[in-house]
């Protein structure tokens, strides 16, 4: 029988824990794909004692028989995806023999990141605080139709493809006087280039298709988060891709018909990094509180990731464009400690009380929170429903009759084993 892609995606502003969830559901799924992003994604695992943080490369890498599909929709950088690899094999794991990369994904050319830099130093106040990977000036080649892609390398003139692109870079880093060598790392990345030619490059649209018609399943792993999609999310703050449900489709060449169940992923709090409206970010101890123990330091820049309460309007928006049918819960465990927990339940805007997350992203939100009874118990050795506390369960149960959707997996700890499914 044929099969439905299913998905996995972040429903806040990225690091909800994704990485760790597809490890734990890359078990049942032969075969797990990413559709959108690029090496701005750190998806950690942890496992039997190992620790990993993956970027391009699907997070079903770990699992033994597993296919990967870097899809159309990412962007790679050749150079991150060579140092993933060699961390990969390190495991004794051949990366050649669990990946499948789409001739059609876009490549990240070192003046790309050059050009990442030099805008955010252009930008002052209005920064992103991008990751600087490179993302966004490589997604605006790809849609000015100048970039330059995976099955390209295996061209000819790949050389002459690489030189006009690489032209086009340095005069715009001329024109924004940005001081840089624009050659520094480009013998680097030739030589990553040849790696990649090491590795099956396939017509994903096909390659995904023939896989889920011949009966096997697959997971679509999502990077970044709801709130960072480039249509839906606070913009200009947000990524450069379309991290929400419609991104699989273009991502992968999958029809919508053929998306199956859709996971998505959210912390009992919220945390964002690089700028933008955060209506429930906590300036004061709280913050820190919920900082301090969640560890929330960016797994790609290492930077302090902003904290705050948990937001359901936000959420309620996410679940509703994404079409979320399954709720997966990340660290409650770290709010163990908490007298009481907030969720916020509305905006007040210009003195208007309001479920709707507004368009414009300057405007000044009010968080109405509803509050909660802390359960002060530690959840992290729980493996069993029965066994949580009261307070902890009902304050699931708001959550999943605000958002209309069940609460299916429990995550209350960063290792594989620490997950209760309902
Ligand atoms: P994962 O997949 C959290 C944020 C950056 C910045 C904005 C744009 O690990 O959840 P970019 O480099 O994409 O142009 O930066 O998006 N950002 C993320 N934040 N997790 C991520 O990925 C992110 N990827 C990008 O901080 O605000
Ligand atoms: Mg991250």
């Amino acid at each position: 029988m044929k099969k439905k892609i299913d998905v996995v995606l972040g429903l806040q502003w990225g690091d909800e824990g994704k990485g760790k969830i597809v490890d734990v559901l890359a078990s049942r799924y032969p075969a797990v794909a990413r559709f959108q992003g690029g090496p701005n994604a750190g998806h950690s695992l942890q496992f039997e004692g190992h620790s990993f943080v993956v970027r391009s490369i699907p997070s079903g890498i770990f699992r033994e028989g597993s296919v990967n599909v870097i899809g159309s929709g990412v962007v790679l950088d050749p150079v991150t995806f060579r140092e993933e690899c060699g961390n990969i094999s390190k495991m004794g794991i051949n990366p050649v023999e669990r990946l499948v990369i789409s001739k059609k994904a876009h490549l990240i050319l070192p003046t790309h990141r050059l050009l990442d830099a030099a805008s955010e130093a252009a930008a002052g106040k209005g920064k992103i605080g991008s990751t600087l990977k490179g993302i966004g000036p490589t997604y605006s080649d790809k849609i000015a139709r100048h970039g330059v892609r995976v099955g390209d390398i295996l061209a000819p003139d790949f050389q002459a493809r690489f030189d006009a692109l690489k032209q086009r870079h340095i005069r715009l880093l001329n024109d924004m006087k940005y001081e840089c060598n624009p050659e520094e790392n480009e013998a680097e990345w030739m030589a990553a280039i040849d790696f990649l030619k090491k590795f099956q490059l396939v017509d994903c649209e096909y390659y995904v298709n023939d896989w889920l018609d011949s009966g096997k399943e697959m997971l679509a792993e999502g990077a970044q988060g709801f709130m960072l999609d480039i249509d839906y999310g606070s913009y200009p703050f947000v990524t450069s891709s379309n991290t929400t449900c419609g991104g699989v489709c273009t991502g992968l060449g999958v029809p919508p018909g053929k998306v199956g169940r859709v996971f998505g992923i959210m912390k009992a709090y919220c945390t964002r990094v690089g700028s933008g409206p955060f209506p429930t970010e906590l300036f004061d101890e709280t913050g820190e509180e919920l900082r301090r123990i969640g560890h929330e330091f960016g797994a790609v820049t290492g930077r302090p990731r902003r904290t705050g309460w948990l937001d359901l309007v936000a959420l309620k928006y996410a679940v509703t464009v994404d079409g979320v049918t399954d709720l997966i819960l990340m660290k409650s465990d770290c709010l163990d400690t908490f007298d009481t927990i907030k969720a916020c339940t509305s905006y007040k805007i210009g003195g208007e009380e309001t479920t709707h997350f507004p368009f414009d992203t300057a405007a000044k939100i009010e968080p109405v929170y509803t509050e909660f009874k802390g359960w002060k118990k530690d959840l992290t050795g729980v493996r069993d429903e029965k066994n949580l506390p009261k307070e902890f369960t009902d304050y699931i149960a708001f959550i999943e009759n605000y958002l209309g959707v069940p609460v299916k997996i429990i995550s209350l700890g960063p290792d594989r084993e620490a997950t209760i499914e309902r």
